[in-house]
């Protein structure tokens, strides 16, 4: 089911451990390449914002930027990271249930993005600080959506949007506040592989169509599992957008980088307890998605050896959960021997914590011909530099 990495691309991974510190992630960009042409492809017609969120390292979001996408944010740092790669604020979409007063006065200053409203509280808000501002309203599909607990954002008895019964109305009052209603939002959850999630949204889309005349924007946000085509997804989607009269928006983050991306480890240690472990250099510190999510990484050696064994794949970190993959078939390697996780390139380097004093791996892209830098590793005294040594008070 995994694609395998392209050979010319391991084989620059190689040479790249000649020089870089472990772990670090390494992105092919004619992959990346691919799957963003793929979509843009299937989506003809729509915008598509790119989910930051996913990975959001400036030369990637330049680059994405270039190739016309917008940007989905869900933070006032994010908002601003996007403005650093040059996108403008019409390019620019932000999420989330929470936006404190004080990150909206900033962006009076640094420039408004379309806003989505979370909340009849966040409405109000926007309307208070940023008069006018061009919004879109959240809708809580009330759906049961098929992934993990933790991504299912579409649930009714999640934290996000507004539920349908009560969708036009909190609209309405947005356009009493003299807000720009634009349309509406609406984000399943992520890593969705199954077509049903999908068709399950659209009914409840039409159903609340008889309640809804007119929409501008019709944004149904990211979530496209990485086994799903979206060429057999978008014709939907268009026909929907077209009964609301609304022009179609989307927010894909993973399936446009995921599969892009590696990260690379070292092993340091074969070790017995009661279970057969390979002791590695990375760990949940350097990515995070198996201990959060139960989620799988394909792995692959970059050494080979006659022997092979099943392993348990434990991290540098001192806790039993630090634990990136079981049951494993791998070669025998000897100390300093390199491993491959794949699917790494979303929600990995950006989940990246600094927990245990551990500074942020190294990112790099390959372009077929050379390494380009995206992250250099991160240094240790810069980790405490904030933390004062002397007595200081706010
Ligand atoms: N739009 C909204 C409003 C979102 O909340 C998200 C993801 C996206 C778009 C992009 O979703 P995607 O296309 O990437 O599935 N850390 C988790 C994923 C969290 C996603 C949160 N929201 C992971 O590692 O799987």
């Amino acid at each position: 089911m995994s694609n395998p990495p392209a050979a010319d691309f391991v084989d620059a991974v190689r040479d790249l451990l000649k020089r870089a510190p472990t772990p670090f992630y390494a992105y092919d960009l004619r992959r990346l390449e691919g799957r963003v042409a793929r979509y843009q492809e299937a989506f003809r017609g729509a915008r598509i914002f790119y989910a930051i969120k996913a990975n959001p390292r400036l030369r990637l979001l330049e680059r994405l930027r270039s190739a016309g996408l917008g940007a989905e944010t869900v933070s006032l740092g994010e908002v601003l990271r996007a403005y650093a790669a040059g996108y403008m604020p019409d390019q620019v979409v932000l999420n989330g249930p929470v936006k404190p007063p004080a990150a909206l006065r900033e962006l009076a200053r640094s420039g408004v993005p379309v806003l989505v409203a979370d909340s009849p509280a966040d409405l109000e808000r926007i309307a208070r600080i940023l008069p006018g501002a061009e919004v879109l309203l959240r809708l809580n599909p009330d759906l049961p959506v098929d992934t993990h607990p933790h991504l299912a954002t579409g649930r009714g008895d999640s934290q996000f949007g507004v539920l349908p019964g009560d969708w036009p109305g909190v609209f309405a009052r947005g356009r009493e506040l003299g807000l720009e209603m634009r349309g509406l939002h609406l984000h399943l959850g992520s890593d969705l592989n199954n077509p049903a999630d999908f068709a399950a949204r659209l009914e409840v889309l039409e159903r609340l169509r008889a309640r809804v005349r007119f929409l501008a924007v019709l944004d149904l946000g990211g979530g496209f599992g990485l086994e799903m085509d979206p060429a057999k997804l978008a014709p939907e989607m268009f026909a929907l957008a077209r009964r609301f009269g609304a022009e179609l928006w989307i927010e894909p983050g993973r399936a446009l980088v995921a599969d892009a991306g590696v990260l690379v480890a070292r092993v340091w240690a074969e070790k017995q307890t009661r279970r057969r472990y390979l002791l590695l250099d990375a760990g949940m510190t350097a990515l995070l998605r198996p201990l959060l999510y139960g989620a799988r990484h394909p792995v692959v050696p970059l050494y080979a050896s006659e022997r092979t064994a099943v392993y348990d794949l434990a991290g540098p970190a001192c806790e039993s959960g630090d634990v990136l993959a079981r049951e494993v078939e791998l070669p025998v390697p000897r100390e300093g021997d390199a491993l491959l996780f794949l699917r790494a390139g979303a929600y990995g380097g950006a989940m990246h914590l600094n927990y245990l004093d551990h500074p942020p791996p190294g990112e790099y892209a390959w372009d077929g011909a050379r390494w380009e830098v995206w992250r250099r590793p991160g240094r240790l005294p810069p980790l405490w530099e904030d933390e004062p040594d002397q007595p200081e008070y706010p």
